[in-house]
């Protein structure tokens, strides 16, 4: 039974195009077993028919505070009562402002006002209104409260502008939402290495081969590790523009060398190591102490083959669930399965960096999750947090249990 079941959760919906999405979300959280009762103010209702929630849901939808069902009740009280939870989504410069001030006009802002639940907010609105200085202040008072942002994404908005101020999608609400009710659990007592970016291999003082890696599919990785409760995660780390994520151990290496060793010093004490960093596969075969002169009309550099981490620790490995990644540009399930059995690991995440919003510098990735028997998991276009999210369950799911697991500390 999943961390959602029995639970109640109160959905505001607030005036604004994105209010369709939030159909989205109420769908998935019914589906995962909670019960959503929908709170829509009187703008929402511009945008979408209460009867599309109700549907959803399958509960009244509340609008006007003074539309009383059930007269053994006080609505807004009730409603505010029962909530494990409030969410507000999409939730405008308004509601937001309302909230802020503690005013309770309507049936949304009534029940905010009530409830002893904690309380979060999705912002969805035009890129100068997320920015205007009121807004940003009512979200800091918001925030010394207690309440909690998801953050709006950045991109196209609905007003023609490209910025910040887009919902989040229901996909990434919906894991938060499960993640606070016990997914944050499920690698509690797991220590988990994660290798992110791209290697750097000098040539000379000045210059140096690497690739596009942008680091950010590990660094998700590591942040969701996180928040699922692992109890210490490690981030080697080639140099990439990313900040540190909180509650990680980051280790800064440059070149595949750097990461081999930082890498099999630290096998013994992790149950979990995933190896998204993109190495290099060969480096120069001698560094130049001073910079390089041109002299000569054309340069030949050899270089030498890198030791392949990832098949060191398929070798070594003994009670480790590792993870691979497999970038590939053709053919990516055979090759991806190929990887998978030369490197011995438990699981291959198949990367396709020439399709459409995979690969390495976007925030989204489209992978195919493949184990000894074969595909797994096809994931669509996601954020490389969700895809993040799905294989660490999956790699949860599927590891030894922590009893069986002797010799690495918990
Ligand atoms: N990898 C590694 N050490 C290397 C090269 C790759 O640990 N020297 C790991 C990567 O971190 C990744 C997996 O191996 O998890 C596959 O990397 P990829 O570059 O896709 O494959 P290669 O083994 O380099 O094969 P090829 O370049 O022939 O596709």
């Amino acid at each position: 039974m999943g961390d959602l079941y029995g639970k109640t959760i109160v959905l505001g919906v607030c005036g604004g195009i994105a209010a369709y999405k939030a159909a989205a979300l109420t769908s998935k959280l019914t589906q995962a077993g909670a019960t959503v009762r929908v709170i829509m103010t009187k703008s929402a209702v511009q945008f979408v028919a209460p009867l599309t929630f109700q549907t959803l849901s399958r509960h009244h939808v509340f609008v006007d505070t003074f539309d009383e069902k059930d007269a053994s009740v006080v609505s807004h009280i009730n409603l505010a009562d029962s909530a494990d939870l409030v969410v507000i989504a999409p939730a405008t410069a308004n509601t937001i402002g309302k909230l802020a001030l503690g005013l309770g006009d309507d049936m949304l802002s009534t029940t905010l006002l009530a409830t002893m639940a904690p309380v979060w907010v999705a912002p969805a609105m035009n890129v100068h209104m997320y920015a205007n200085p009121a807004v940003q202040q009512n979200m800091q008072t918001l925030r010394s409260r207690g309440v909690r942002f998801i953050e709006p994404g950045e991109g196209q908005l609905a007003c023609g502008y490209v910025g910040k101020g887009r919902l989040a999608e229901p996909e990434e609400i919906f894991a938060t939402i499960e993640q606070y009710f016990g997914g944050g659990s499920r690698l509690k007592g797991r220590h988990v290495l994660v290798t992110a970016g791209g290697t750097v291999e000098r040539i000379d003082p000045v210059r140096y081969i690497t690739n596009d890696s942008s680091g950010k599919m590990g660094y998700a990785i590591a942040e969701e590790a996180v928040r699922m409760g692992a109890t210490h995660v490690t981030l080697v780390t080639g140099p990439t523009a990313l900040s540190a994520p909180a509650g990680v151990e980051l280790i800064p290496v440059k070149s595949a060398l750097d990461m081999r060793d930082a890498v099999l010093s630290r096998l013994a004490a992790n149950h979990l190591i995933i190896k998204a960093a993109a190495v290099a596969d060969y480096r120069p075969a001698a560094v130049a102490e001073q910079k390089m002169k041109k002299k000569t009309e054309s340069l030949t550099l050899e270089l030498v083959k890198n030791p392949d981490i990832l098949q060191e620790i398929g070798t070594l490995k003994t009670e480790q669930f590792v993870i691979g990644f497999a970038a590939e540009t053709e053919r990516l399930d055979e090759h991806a399965l190929d990887k998978l059995k030369r490197k011995n690991c438990d699981l291959i995440v198949g990367n396709d960096v020439s399709q459409d919003g995979a690969g390495f510098s976007g925030d989204t990735n489209v992978v195919r999750i493949f184990d000894h028997n074969g595909l797994v998991e096809a994931l669509p276009i996601q954020s490389k947090h969700l895809v993040a999210r799905r294989l660490l369950e999956l790699a949860a799911e599927r590891m030894p249990r922590l009893a069986h697991t002797t010799g690495i500390p918990s």
